[in-house]
C-alpha cells in the first residue's frame, strides 16, 4: 500500500470515528471527500457510478454490488431490498408489510421497524437498505399497495421520516420510487402528467420529508415518466427539485435495468448511480466523458455523493454486529407488537369480540388462508423468514388450551363442514387475497382490477354467515377491499394486512382480547370502485389529478364503506376539552393544539387522536379537510391524558404555480380533533395571516 494511500485511510477513519461532533465531521468532509476524489482515476470513478454483477442476482448472493476503491479504503455498496425485513438474507425477519405499519399511526414503533432492519442488514454484511417505498397511495388497484404507509402526503411523511432514521441508525435508507410510481402493469414505460401543484402538494411532500428531517443518504428513481421525461434523467425531480431546492447531499440510484434510459440525460440531469449493472453508464459513460459531452465535473460530484455517504456512515469499519441479529427474538417480539398494533378493527356487531373460553368454547377455523403463510408479494419486497406463525398456528398455540378448535381448512364448504360451522358457538374465516392477487409487475401478480374478494371466497363468507351468527372475518391483503353485501351479514371484521412472520400470534391476541385493537386505516375503504380516481393499467398516457383517497370521497359527498382514519376499539374512548396555545398565527408558527382523552370502558386501549384542517375561501381547489397532524395515547381503563398535536402553520401553504413559490392564504380554517376522517367532534377556529413565498415544512 502506498503511503499516501495510508494518510488518507487515516483520514477516513479519523472522519468516520469523531462522530460524536456534527460540525467538525461536516468541515472534514468537506476537504476529505474532494482529497479521495482526487486520488481516483477516471475509470475508478466511473466505476463506482453502476452496479456490478448481473440483473438478477445469483442464486446464493445475498446483496447487490456497487464498487468502492479498495486501495483507497472505500468499501463497495451492498444493497438488499427491504419494505417488509432485508428481503434476500435467510432467515431476517419479516415484518408486517408497510400498509400494516401505517395502519399504527405510531412512527416511534416505525422508527424501531427501521433499526430493526438496519442492524440485521449490516449484521449480514450489506450497508444500503432499498427501503422504504413511499409513494402515494392514488389507488387501491396498484400491485405494490401493499409496500407503502397509506394514501395521505402527512401520515406518509411521518410514517417515512421514522423508518429512514431507525435504518440510518445503522445503514443508508433509500425511499423509492421518485416519483408518482403507482402502477405496476405499465410501470416501464408509462407518462404520468401531473401539474406542478399536484406534484409539489401530493406526490412529493413525503419524500421531501424523508430527504430533509430523516437525512435519507441516497433516494431511488421511478420506472415512471413525469411530465414526459423518464425519472431516471429527470430534469424537474433530480437537479431542480432534489437536489436545489430540497439540498439533498445523498445519491440517486437508478431503478433496476429499465430505470435507466440513456447516458447523457441521466448522467447530466442528476441520476448517479445505475443499478444493477452498467447499460447506458460503464463504458458509454466513460466514452461520453472522454469525448467531451459529459464533463468530468459531473462524474465529480456523483461520486463525491456516494463517497461522503460511505464515510458518513462509516462503512470502511466493521459494524461489530452478529448474525445472532438476524431473526433474534426481539425482532420477531417486534413484529408482532406491530401486527398487533396494525390490525384494523372495522366491525364488530353486539360485541363478539373478543372470544373467552366461556362464551365460545368451540371454535371453527375455516378458510384455505387459515393455515397458509401469507406475508405479501412475490416480486422485490419478498423475504425467506426461518418460519411463519400462520393464524390457525397462533390461535391453536395461544388458545388452543381453553377452547376446541376445529378446522376447515378449505374455501368450499360441503353439508358436513357447514354441519360443524353451525354446531360452533363462533367461526373464524379467515381470507383474502395472497401474492397470487397483487403484487410487483413482472416478477408478481401485478395490478389488482378488481377490488373485491374472488366469488369462491366471497360464497364461502356467505355460506359461514347463512349458519352461524359468529361470524368473524379476518381478511388479509395489502390495500382496500370492497365488501359488497357479505358485511352485513357478518358480526365482526378484522382488517391484518399481510401480518408478518408472527402474525398468527397477533390474530390469536387480538380476537381473544390479550390486547385490544388500535389500528386505524391509512386509506379509503370505499364502498365501490366508482369512489376512486381511474385507474388505467394499460395506457403508457396517464394524467394524475390533485384529488384521490378521502380528498375524493369528501369532495364528492360520498359515504366509503370504512373513512381513512377509522378503526373501532374493545373500550371506549371520550375526547373533550380542545384548546389552542394560539388562535392567529403566521408563518413559522407551530400552534399546539391539545384534548384530553378519556378510557371510559374497562379495558386498557389506544386510541389515536388526528387533527384535520380545512381551507374555507380559498382561492385554490382544497381539500374539504386534511390530516394535518395525529397523536397515539394509550390508556388504562378510567384514565385520562391530555394529548398534543402540533400544526406548524407552513404546512397549510400551497404550492403557486405561477410565482413557482408555497404560499400562505390569510384564512379562517376550522381545525377539527376526533377519532377519525369523518368524525370530528370537536373544533376551534384558527385564524391564519397571509404570507407570500414561505419554505413549506
Ligand atoms: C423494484 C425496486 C427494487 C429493485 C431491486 C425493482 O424492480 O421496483 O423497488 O428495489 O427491483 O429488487
Amino acid at each position: 500500500m502506498k503511503i499516501q494511500t495510508l494518510v488518507l485511510l487515516a483520514l477516513c477513519l479519523l472522519v468516520a470515528c469523531s462522530d460524536s461532533d456534527n460540525d467538525s465531521i461536516g468541515n472534514d468532509f468537506e476537504h476529505s471527500v474532494p482529497a479521495l476524489v482526487a486520488q481516483m482515476t477516471l475509470e475508478e470513478k466511473v466505476a463506482q457510478m453502476a452496479g456490478e454483477g448481473s440483473v438478477f442476482l445469483p442464486e446464493g448472493e445475498q446483496f447487490w454490488t456497487v464498487p468502492g476503491v479498495e486501495r483507497l479504503g472505500l468499501p463497495p455498496f451492498k444493497m438488499a431490498d427491504g419494505p417488509r425485513g432485508v428481503g434476500t438474507v435467510e432467515g431476517a425477519t419479516t415484518f408486517p408489510v408497510g400498509m400494516a405499519r401505517g395502519a399504527t399511526w405510531n412512527p416511534r414503533l416505525e422508527q424501531r421497524v427501521g433499526a430493526a432492519m438496519g442492524r440485521e442488514l449490516r449484521a449480514a454484511g450489506g450497508n444500503v437498505l432499498l427501503a422504504p417505498t413511499i409513494n402515494n397511495l392514488r389507488h387501491p388497484s396498484w400491485g405494490r399497495s401493499q409496500e407503502t404507509y397509506g394514501e395521505d402526503v402527512h401520515h406518509l411523511a411521518r410514517m417515512a421520516v421514522a423508518f429512514v432514521s431507525g435504518v440510518q441508525e445503522y445503514a443508508l435508507a433509500n425511499p423509492k420510487h421518485f416519483a408518482a410510481n403507482s402502477i405496476e402493469d405499465t410501470r416501464f414505460q408509462v407518462n404520468v402528467t401531473i401539474d406542478e401543484r399536484t406534484l409539489r402538494e401530493v406526490y412529493l411532500p413525503q419524500f421531501r420529508a424523508a430527504v430533509i428531517e430523516g437525512k435519507a443518504a441516497s433516494v431511488m428513481s421511478a420506472y415512471n415518466a413525469v411530465n414526459a421525461q423518464f425519472c431516471g434523467e429527470n430534469e424537474q425531480l433530480l437537479r431542480r427539485i432534489l437536489k436545489t431546492d430540497w439540498g439533498f447531499d445523498g445519491f440517486v440510484l437508478s431503478d433496476w435495468v429499465l430505470g435507466t434510459q440513456s447516458t447523457l440525460g441521466s448522467a447530466l440531469n442528476g441520476l448517479d448511480l445505475e443499478m444493477p449493472v452498467a447499460r447506458f453508464y460503464g463504458d458509454n459513460l466513460l466514452a461520453a466523458v472522454t469525448d467531451g459531452r459529459v464533463p468530468e465535473s459531473v462524474i465529480d460530484e456523483a461520486v463525491s455523493r456516494m463517497v461522503r455517504k460511505k464515510l458518513e456512515f462509516g462503512l470502511d469499519r466493521p459494524s461489530g454486529l452478529g448474525p445472532s441479529e438476524i431473526g433474534s427474538k426481539a425482532h420477531l417480539a417486534l413484529a408482532r407488537d406491530v401486527a398487533v398494533n396494525g390490525s384494523v378493527l372495522l366491525k364488530n356487531d353486539g360485541g363478539v369480540l373478543p372470544l373467552s373460553a366461556s362464551a365460545h368454547p368451540r371454535i371453527v377455523v375455516a378458510g384455505a388462508l387459515a393455515d397458509m403463510p401469507n406475508t405479501g408479494d412475490s416480486g422485490s419486497s419478498g423475504t425467506r423468514p426461518a418460519f411463519v406463525v400462520t393464524a390457525l398456528q397462533g390461535i391453536e398455540e395461544l388458545f388452543g388450551d381453553i377452547v376446541t378448535i376445529d378446522h376447515i381448512g378449505k374455501d368450499v364448504l360441503d353439508p358436513a363442514d357447514l354441519a360443524r360451522v353451525q354446531a360452533a358457538d363462533a367461526v373464524i374465516v379467515v381470507t383474502g387475497l395472497t401474492a397470487a392477487d397483487e403484487g410487483e409487475g413482472l416478477i408478481g401478480a401485478g395490478d389488482r382490477l378488481e377490488l373485491g374478494l374472488s366469488a369462491q371466497r366471497t360464497q364461502l363468507i356467505r355460506d359461514v354467515a347463512a349458519v352461524n351468527d359468529r361470524t368473524i372475518v379476518v381478511l388479509e391483503g395489502g390495500s382496500a377491499i370492497t365488501m359488497g353485501d357479505w358485511l352485513a351479514d357478518i358480526e365482526a371484521l378484522l382488517m391484518v394486512w399481510y401480518p408478518g412472520q408472527m402474525g398468527g400470534y397477533a390474530i390469536a391476541d387480538l380476537l381473544f382480547g390479550e390486547v385490544n385493537p388500535s389500528g386505524k386505516l391509512p386509506i379509503t375503504f370505499p364502498a365501490s370502485l366508482e369512489q376512486l380516481p381511474p385507474f388505467d393499467n394499460e395506457s403508457l398516457e396517464v394524467t394524475y389529478q390533485y384529488f384521490h383517497g378521502y380528498r375524493y370521497v369528501d369532495r364528492n359527498g360520498w359515504t366509503p364503506e370504512f373513512p381513512f382514519g377509522f378503526g373501532l376499539s374493545y373500550t371506549s374512548f371520550t375526547i373533550e376539552r380542545l384548546r389552542a396555545s394560539q388562535i392567529q398565527a403566521g408563518a413559522g408558527d407551530v400552534v399546539r393544539f391539545s384534548v384530553d382523552v378519556k378510557n371510559t370502558g374497562t379495558r386498557a386501549g389506544a386510541e389515536v387522536v388526528q387533527l384535520y384542517v380545512n381551507y374555507p375561501d380559498s382561492v385554490v381547489p382544497r381539500a374539504e379537510r386534511e390530516l394535518k397532524g395525529f397523536a397515539r395515547v394509550f390508556l388504562e381503563p378510567g384514565e385520562t391524558r391530555t394529548v398534543e398535536i402540533p400544526l406548524a402553520v407552513n404546512s397549510l401553504a400551497y404550492y403557486d404555480v405561477t410565482q413557482g413559490a408555497w404560499v400562505i392564504e390569510g384564512l379562517q380554517h376550522e381545525v377539527r380533533l376526533g377519532t377519525s376522517s369523518r368524525d370530528l367532534p370537536l373544533s376551534i377556529m384558527l385564524s391564519v395571516a397571509a404570507q407570500q413565498d414561505v419554505s413549506v415544512q
